[in-house]
């Protein structure tokens, strides 16, 4: 139906218009290849969603492996063009941390991409995937002295380490080794990027990093951050690659990353004069926004490519230094567009709200906001109850005539805060035995899933050239009992 003349009702968010076409699939939050088919039913690379239900269960993660490898390439792509002439290309690490297994770690090398990693657990996947050691980054602000020894083991490329203490710790597993670590510091530039903007701060409220302001150390009048490059250029089993930064995440305004880039080329600048040193490489970090719902309006990377090549470029001139080698860690940008997570609907039920008929007019009415719930939840997206993340979801196994419903997609856990889109215009007619598809579920959702309520976790399933598999099995109700000590020892 058109619902161009369907009111909104005042229980909406101010951002979300009724949809003109309810069964449209909206741009840009859905991957390639996910369409609706003639019969009404959405469907991927041609696979309709009820014969993934029938084979795989709900809930599901559903991801475009041709997607994925697709946005790994544009981002490689984007990038080296930009950079070309100022560094010869970048290196970009994909961010495990927004969702990695074996596979995705192939596709990422495959795809001449690296990969970042920020435990032993995710330098375990690599390892298992058969990535090199030279192609892998290690983050994380308390590593283990396993995780170090494991990092050496492996001969990483990089240690991305983010202390004094921490410095002083990879010098000594190091050097007691024989060996000597590639290490980047990771430094907080006072950039703090919150989403649409950004602003400027002297000091770093935050665990992540060392502080580049002037007296954050007992050393008077030395950063956290200089004191680091002394101490790595003092050490012998330390190599310093060069400095890191990462301002925060689902950024959609270059400018956070160009005042970060800046001052991290200026301090760069100063400390290979003052302490007669190169460090020929230099990571401005992840961060790259997506869409989420249909006002998210994320830029192209080759749009945020020349942003930041220009900054680079300029600020090197006028620091009248080489541009170190750059280096990014994309997570979200690349894997969060390429997958929608598939719910069957459960029970259903409308509740009255209160709420001001028009604005200003000061009397108030009831209006309906219906519940639906679906059969998974905050234990496969926890963003929403952790951020306040706001999410799109859409009627995927029929198309519907039905009038525009304002609806909130919850989970079945024990907490009223469990919501997976907390405002969502659906068709009048869904029903339990419904599917609902929500995109945008590619980062952060089944890395941050868990077992509450004994929920078994989804499992993932690739589509690629019309064809689905599982990349990561659902658990079963087996692995929830396996590690009860109380049943393995019966
Ligand atoms: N590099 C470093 C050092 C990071 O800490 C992160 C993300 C990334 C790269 C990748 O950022 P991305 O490009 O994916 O935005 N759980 C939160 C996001 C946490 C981000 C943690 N660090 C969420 O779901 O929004």
């Amino acid at each position: 139906m058109d619902t161009s003349a369907v009111r909104s009702s005042p229980l909406a968010p101010d951002w979300l218009a009724v949809p003109e076409d309810l069964n449209a699939l909206q741009d840009p939050m859905w991957a390639a290849g996910v369409e609706r088919n003639d019969a009404g039913e959405v469907a991927i690379d041609g696979i309709p969603v009820s014969e993934l239900k029938a084979q795989f269960g709900t809930p599901l993660f559903v991801m475009s492996e041709s997607d994925f490898r697709s946005r790994a390439r544009a981002f490689k792509d984007a990038f080296d063009a930009a950079f070309a002439d100022i560094c010869g290309g970048v290196d970009v690490y994909y961010a495990g941390k927004s969702f990695l297994c074996t596979a995705v770690a192939s596709w990422v090398a495959d795809e001449g991409l690296r990969l970042d990693t920020c435990s032993g657990g995710e330098l375990a996947v690599a390892a298992r995937a058969g990535i090199p050691g030279a192609k892998l980054g290690l983050h994380g602000n308390n590593k283990s002295d396993a995780e170090i020894n494991r990092a050496l083991d492996m001969e990483l490329g990089r240690i991305v380490v983010d202390s004094l203490d921490e410095l002083d710790r990879v010098a000594k597993i190091a050097s007691s080794r024989g060996e000597t670590a590639k290490v980047m510091l990771r430094l907080t530039p006072g950039v703090h990027a919150h989403t649409h903007e950004f602003i400027a701060t002297a000091h770093e409220d935050q665990k992540f990093g060392l502080s580049m302001a002037g007296d954050s150390t007992a050393e008077a009048g030395l950063s956290a951050a200089e004191e680091a490059v002394a101490a790595a250029t003092s050490y012998a089993g330390i190599e310093l690659l060069g400095l890191h930064c990462h301002i925060g995440s689902q950024i959609f305004e270059p400018d956070g990353f160009e005042l970060a880039a800046e001052k991290l080329l200026a301090f760069q600048a100063a400390m290979q004069e003052k302490y007669s040193i190169v460090m020929p490489e230099l990571d401005l970090g992840g961060g790259y926004g997506i869409a989420y719902t249909p006002v998210d309006t994320p830029r192209p990377a080759a749009e945020i490519a020349e942003a930041m090549a220009a900054v680079v470029r300029s600020t090197c001139a006028r620091l009248g230094i080489k541009s170190p080698r750059i280096s990014i860690e994309p997570g979200r940008a690349i894997v969060g567009s390429t997958t929608f997570t598939l719910y069957e609907v459960g029970t259903l039920k409308t509740v009255r709200v209160d709420a001001e008929a028009d604005a200003g007019a000061g009397e108030n009415v009831t209006y309906p906001r219906r519940y639906v719930s679906v059969d998974g939840g905050m234990s496969d997206n926890a963003r929403p109850v952790l951020y306040d993340a706001d999410y799109s979801a859409i009627l995927a196994s029929r198309s519907s005539a039905a009038e525009p419903q304002l609806s909130r997609v919850v989970g079945k856990h024990c907490e009223s805060g469990d919501i997976v889109v907390r405002d969502v215009y659906l068709p009048a007619d869904v029903a339990a035995g419904d599917l609902l598809a929500v995109p945008g579920t590619g980062a952060y959702c089944w890395a941050l899933s868990s077992n509450y309520n004994y929920l078994a976790r989804p499992g993932v399933v690739a589509v690629r050239d019309g064809a689905a598999r599982l990349i990561v099995r659902g658990e079963t109700e087996e692995d929830l009992l396996n590690r009860d000590m109380g049943v393995a020892n019966v």
